[in-house]
Formats: structure tokens, sequence, C-alpha cells
């Protein structure tokens, strides 16, 4: 069940999903499985890397016994890439790479094995690749989060959920933003413009960008540019009354209100005790329970995304 996965199509760029939102068991890793057995049951080839390097299970979700390749063999040697250490999963077009036994956790990784890890995420051959990440809100976390084309952070109606979310995505967006500053080389404007930060009355991280702007227009404009493409989308899972489906809606205004990040509402997935049932029998759901409305709301939310 752990062979590698055949390559036979040509190397085609993949396009790279992350998933995150901050606080842990909300269900990331459940609806990125759900997601990817969507698009690969439509012909997709996808590919699912559990970056939950301290506590990886996606093997788990997809009914696999502990696996044999993972993402430790890339620190064991050096000479390993990703490709070498993907694996066959049960379902057609859906290939593993696992973080399991990993022996480190996010935190530990160092700079140059997560870059040289993120490198090679672009390299693979897929046409879809979703990471799963950890729990919080850490530069590791992070950092797999901003390098994504696109990114989806899950949130359950519950305070801490919603308090974490918004952290991990105000904490996001400066990452990403300080990415931008330094490949732009513009570090001394930025300290400057924070400088005055109460006369410029910069309180959200948009105000930031307006005032770099202000202060320095084609700088401003660049770095506008790079920002502009931070969207990621949010899905409001284990929604079990009727109001609980308007928080994306109210989140995504708080956001663009407070934070003036634009978060696009990706769905809402009811809670349904047919996941816990599947994973209790170590299937994924939208195999042992197609019509379940679990596996009917991720492939509503499947059809709404634009891939
Ligand atoms: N919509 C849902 N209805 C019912 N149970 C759900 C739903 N979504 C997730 N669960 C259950 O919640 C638990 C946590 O889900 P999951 O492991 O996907 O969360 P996570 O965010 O990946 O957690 P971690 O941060 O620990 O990796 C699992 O037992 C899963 O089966
Ligand atoms: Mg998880």
């Amino acid at each position: 069940m752990t062979r590698p996965v055949p390559v036979e199509k040509p190397n085609i760029k993949p396009h790279v999903w992350a998933i995150g939102g901050g606080k842990g068991g909300v269900g990331k890793s459940a609806l990125t499985t759900g997601i990817a057995m969507t698009l690969a049951g439509q012909g997709q080839r996808c590919v699912m890397i559990d970056a939950d390097l301290g506590g990886a299970n996606l093997h788990t979700f997809l009914g696999m016994s502990s696996p044999e390749h993972t993402i430790s063999d890339l620190f064991r040697d050096p000479t390993k890439n990703l490709q070498d250490i993907l694996l066959a999963t049960p379902f057609e077009n859906l290939g593993l790479i696992s973080g399991a036994r990993a022996m480190l956790n996010v935190a530990n990784l160092k700079h140059f094995q997560k870059e040289k890890l993120i490198r090679q995420v672009f390299s693979l051959e897929a046409d879809y690749i979703f990471i799963d990440l950890g729990a919080g809100s850490s530069f590791n976390v992070l950092d797999f989060f901003i390098a994504a084309h696109n990114g989806l952070m899950v949130v359950t109606p519950t305070p801490t959920s919603i308090e974490n979310t918004y952290h991990f995505l105000r904490a996001a967006y400066f990452r990403k933003l300080r990415h931008v500053i330094r490949d732009l080389k513009v570090e001394a404007l930025v300290d400057s413009s924070l400088d005055d930060k109460e006369k410029s009355g910069i309180r959200s991280p948009r105000d930031l960008v307006a005032e770099l702007r202000r202060r320095d227009p084609s700088a401003g404009e660049e770095i506008d540019r790079a920002m502009m493409s931070f969207s990621p989308g949010l899905i409001v899972n284990q929604v079990q009354r009727h109001q609980d489906r308007n928080l994306g809606k109210e989140m995504a205004l708080a956001c663009k209100d407070f934070l003036g990040i634009d978060v696009t509402m990706a769905g809402s997935v009811r809670t349904d005790e047919q996941v816990l049932m599947a994973l209790n029998s170590r299937r994924p759901t939208l195999s042992m329970f197609p019509q379940s409305n679990f596996a009917k709301d991720v492939r509503q939310i499947v059809q709404k995304l634009e891939w």
C-alpha cells in the first residue's frame, strides 16, 4: 500500500494549496482529505502533504497504516527528495507525503530544511498539492501557508477558534509583508513608517501598506501588488446551528474592516457524526459515506472554489 507513486505524466508545475487556521482539532486534516479526494475523483492528480510534522495523521484519514516513507527520510538522507517519498494511496490519482514519524516538530525545522522542502513542493509531479498544516501560528507553519498559491483557513463556530483564526491571518499577512519588504530591500522605509505609527494613524496591516505607498509610491505600489494576492479562503467547519453559517461572512467583513485583508468565503461544512464513524473504521468519509452531509458540503466547496 505504501509503494512510491508511479510517475507517468510529464512534469507540469502543480498548483499549491495550504490548509491552516491556527486552532487544533478544527478539521484541517479532515477537510484536506475531503477536498483532495474530490478533485482526485474528478481525474486531477493530487498530492497531500502532511506538514503537521509533530502530529502527522493524514494517513489515518486515508485508512493507511503507518507509512514506510516519511519526511524524516529527507533529513536522514539529504540525497533524497520529496518525489522519492511520495506514496501511493488506495485512491486513484491521490498521492501522500507523510510527516509521520518525522521525529521533529515543525518548531525545530531548520531554516534551510524548510526552504528546501518548500522548493521541492513546487517541483512535484501533480496537478494539485494540498499542504495540511499543524495547529498554531509559528513561523514554520506560516511560511508554508504564505508560500502556497492559495491558502484556506478552517474555523469552527467557537470563540477560541475565531480568535485564533484572526491571529493566524494577521500573523500570516505580516510574515508575507516581511518577505516582500526583504525582497524589495525597503526595510528602512518600513522602519521609519513604523516609528511614526501614531502620527500616521497606522492601525492595520493595510494602513501600513498605504503609508509605505504614500512615502515611496513606486516601492509602495510593488508591495501593494504583492500583498493584494494574499486573499485566503475561509471554511466554517462543524456547523450545527443555522446562524453559524453566517459566521464566514461576518468574519470576512471584520477581516476587511479591522485588518484590511480580503478573505473569501469558501463555504461551510455541517457537523456530521459519520466523519467520526468513518475515521473509526479507518476509511475516508467521502468513500465510506459519499452521500453524508460532510461529503455533500465538501463537494459544494470544491465546486465553488476556483481551480
Ligand atoms: N464536520 C465535521 N463533523 C464531525 N466531525 C468532524 C468534522 N470535521 C472534523 N471532525 C472531527 O474532528 C476531529 C478533528 O479533526 P482534524 O483532525 O481534521 O482536525 P485538525 O484541525 O487537523 O487537527 P490538528 O490541528 O490536531 O491537526 C476529528 O476526529 C474529525 O473526525
Ligand atoms: Mg490535522
